[in-house]
């Protein structure tokens, strides 16, 4: 009963296999491989974009932090929502990355920001006042953080405000698989086609080891990065197993069947404990990810059961066994069915 994380779950075995056939023999180190080569332009033509400039590094922070410090002056400001993982879990990597930009968080919901409340706070700013921040780029999650969707739509309309103050537009798509299976829609259409400049495109949440590709749609924006990336200590010298990783994720659609996969089995945890006493969802599940208010009691006797996944608000120590506390429950591709039944007859079974 393990839905804490997506990073929990194993090697997706058809990745583990492409390791093992990359680790044969001696070939150029530094990403001078062919299988880099070739990993590459898989991501240009998942992306329908064959002159994106793409780099694999081990991390999300890392895809995060070096596209936004690719596309970030120093003095300038990124705008966010309240709880992206760049404000508020990246230990300000990207502050670090861009030479001390700062984080502008945009409207009021924790997980979203919509196209008006971007223009409100990008309005803010005056680009003429040398006492302020410069305007820098906008970053939306998707996956957001709290486990919604941007739609297409909603997406186009920020790019759009984006496009009126001439700002780029990054998505931190750490989840940016399991977004694409939940809308039905291409990787093209949810990046560039919607105005995107940039992705930091996830793989080790939904079936890699440690890979991300960072795509950055016009090279022009993108010249930096390599430096960037070297010193910032993240150039890989093995080049070929994060390649490895990222030319099997693509190879086949296995990214989008993993990510499919992931979505259904958090679809029937979900419907699973929605008819429970006292169990409210804090927000739609639209994909792999799902926060849910339950009683204390529930917790418990979850938890005393070895189920493990995180509580996000309250503590599981208290005395009202009534108590609403917010737990994350996050499913992989790999998550046993027979451990979602276990854990709602044990949420269904708990006495207060
Ligand atoms: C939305 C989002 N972005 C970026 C990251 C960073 O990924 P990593 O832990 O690989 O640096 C995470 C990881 O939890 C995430 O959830």
């Amino acid at each position: 009963m393990k839905f804490a994380s997506d990073n929990n779950g194993p090697v997706h075995p058809k990745i583990m296999e492409a390791l093992m056939r990359a680790n044969e023999g001696a070939v150029p180190s530094y990403g001078a491989d062919d299988l880099t080569a070739q990993a590459v332009e898989k991501v240009r033509d998942v992306f329908e974009a064959p002159d994106a400039s793409v780099f694999l590094v081990p991390t999300g922070t890392a895809a995060n932090a070096l596209i936004l410090g690719s596309l970030t002056k120093p003095w300038e400001t990124i705008f966010c929502a309240n709880f992206a993982h760049i404000h508020v879990d990246e230990c300000h990597a990207p502050e670090a990355f861009t030479g001390g930009a700062k984080i502008t968080p945009v409207g009021s919901d924790i997980d979203k920001f919509n196209a008006d409340e971007l223009k409100t706070a990008i309005s803010a700013f005056n680009p003429d006042n040398m006492q302020q921040s410069g305007l820098g780029p906008v970053s939306a999650t998707q996956v957001t953080e709290r486990g919604t969707l941007y739609s297409l739509e909603e997406i186009a309309g920020i790019a759009e405000v984006c496009r009126e103050a001439g700002v780029p537009l990054h998505l931190d798509g750490a989840r940016f698989a399991n977004a694409a299976a939940a809308l039905g829609c291409s990787a093209a259409e949810m990046s560039w086609k919607a105005g995107v400049d940039a992705v930091s495109f996830g793989a080790t949440k939904n079936g890699a080891m440690a890979v991300e590709a960072a795509v950055i749609f016009d090279p022009a924006k993108a010249v930096e990065f390599r430096r960037r990336q070297q010193r910032g200590a993240l150039v890989f010298s093995k080049a070929r197993y994060l390649a490895a990783q990222m030319d099997a994720y693509l190879t086949d659609g296995l990214w989008l069947e993993t990510a499919a996969e992931a979505n259904r089995l958090a679809a029937a945890l979900e419907s699973g404990i929605a008819g429970i006493d006292g169990v409210k969802f804090a927000f739609p599940r639209q994909a792999n990810m799902i926060f849910v208010w339950m009683p204390r009691f529930v917790h418990r006797a979850l938890m005393d059961a070895g189920a493990y996944y995180y509580i996000e608000a309250g503590k599981l120590q208290g005395d009202d066994p009534h108590e609403p506390l917010l737990g994350r429950l996050v499913c992989d591709w790999s998550v046993d069915e027979a451990d979602i039944a276990k854990f709602i007859d044990f949420a269904q079974g708990a006495k207060p």
